[in-house]
């Protein structure tokens, strides 16, 4: 029988979760008996969750990850309730649909500051803590599929996501021997408000077809349950009626 770990006390810190796929893995990450440090600008939205999970099992911090440090401080919120930091999961990310001609220059540098520096400051301020035990640690990167192959109206979305892809890449042969895995998770569309926000709706006729939030979650868990002797650099998520 193939033995998975046990999430059991470890702790987790997840950007982006006061919705979508982080909200859900913050759900599904104690259930499995992990602890929880949670990122988001949206202030009620963490308190929300954090009443929802269990103040014992989750801790809310109001940060923007354009800011290295609030990304600190999110770092710090876990190691200062629980003592250790086993895994970072940079999610949070935004996304505007339209042509190469639609979007301003503030936009352009909106998402490039959320998607791919922030993804740079939260791994910058998690990297000391996943390193300071010696027992390796997690760093699960959430891009998407249009970080390989962007689709036609989301060209500066997909420049992002590819940074990110590029990012884990080198990451993880920077890392791996610390023992640091590194995971891109790249799901393809999911039903979450940034699929149907910014450019969508929610009567688009390809939303019957996604994914579910819940479905990348449990796929992020499987990474982290995997054991350490191996792991798993790059994940694609579709629903079998999305196309690759
Ligand atoms: N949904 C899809 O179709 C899809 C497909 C592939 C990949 N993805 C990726 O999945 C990740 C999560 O997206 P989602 O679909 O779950 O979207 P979502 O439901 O809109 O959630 C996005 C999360 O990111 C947070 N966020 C955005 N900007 C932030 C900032 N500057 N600072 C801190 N937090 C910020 C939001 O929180 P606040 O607004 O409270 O700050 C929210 O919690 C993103 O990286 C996205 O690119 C999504």
């Amino acid at each position: 029988m193939y033995t998975y770990r046990d999430l059991s006390g470890t702790v987790v810190a997840i950007t982006g979760a006061t919705a979508g796929i982080g909200r859900e893995l913050a759900r599904q990450l104690v259930e499995e008996g992990a602890r929880v440090a949670l990122g988001g600008r949206r202030e009620e939205r963490l308190q929300e969750l954090v009443a929802e999970l269990g103040a014992d099992n989750a801790v809310g911090v109001v940060m923007d990850v354009r800011s290295p440090a609030d990304n600190q401080r999110l770092v710090d919120a876990a190691v200062e309730k629980w003592g250790r930091l086993d895994s970072v999961v940079p999610n949070a990310g935004i996304g505007m649909y339209g042509g190469i001609l639609d979007h301003t220059d503030e936009q352009l540098a909106e998402m490039m500051d959320t998607n791919y520096a922030g993804t740079v400051f939260t791994v910058r301020a998690a990297l000391p803590g996943l390193l300071a035990d010696g027992d390796g640690g997690d760093i699960v990167i959430v891009a998407s599929v249009a970080g390989f192959r962007g689709g036609a109206e989301e060209a500066v979305y997909a420049g992002t996501k590819h940074a990110q892809v590029g990012l884990a890449g080198a990451l993880d042969r920077e890392l791996r021997e610390k023992g640091i895995r590194v995971t891109l998770i790249c799901p393809a569309g999911t039903m979450t408000e940034f699929a149907v926000g910014a450019g969508r709706t929610d009567d688009d006729p390809r939303a019957a077809e996604w994914l579910v939030p819940a479905d990348v979650a449990a796929a992020i868990v499987t990474t982290l349950k995997q054991p350490r002797s191996m792991r798993t650099a790059i994940w694609t998520l579709w629903s079998m009626g999305q196309g690759s």
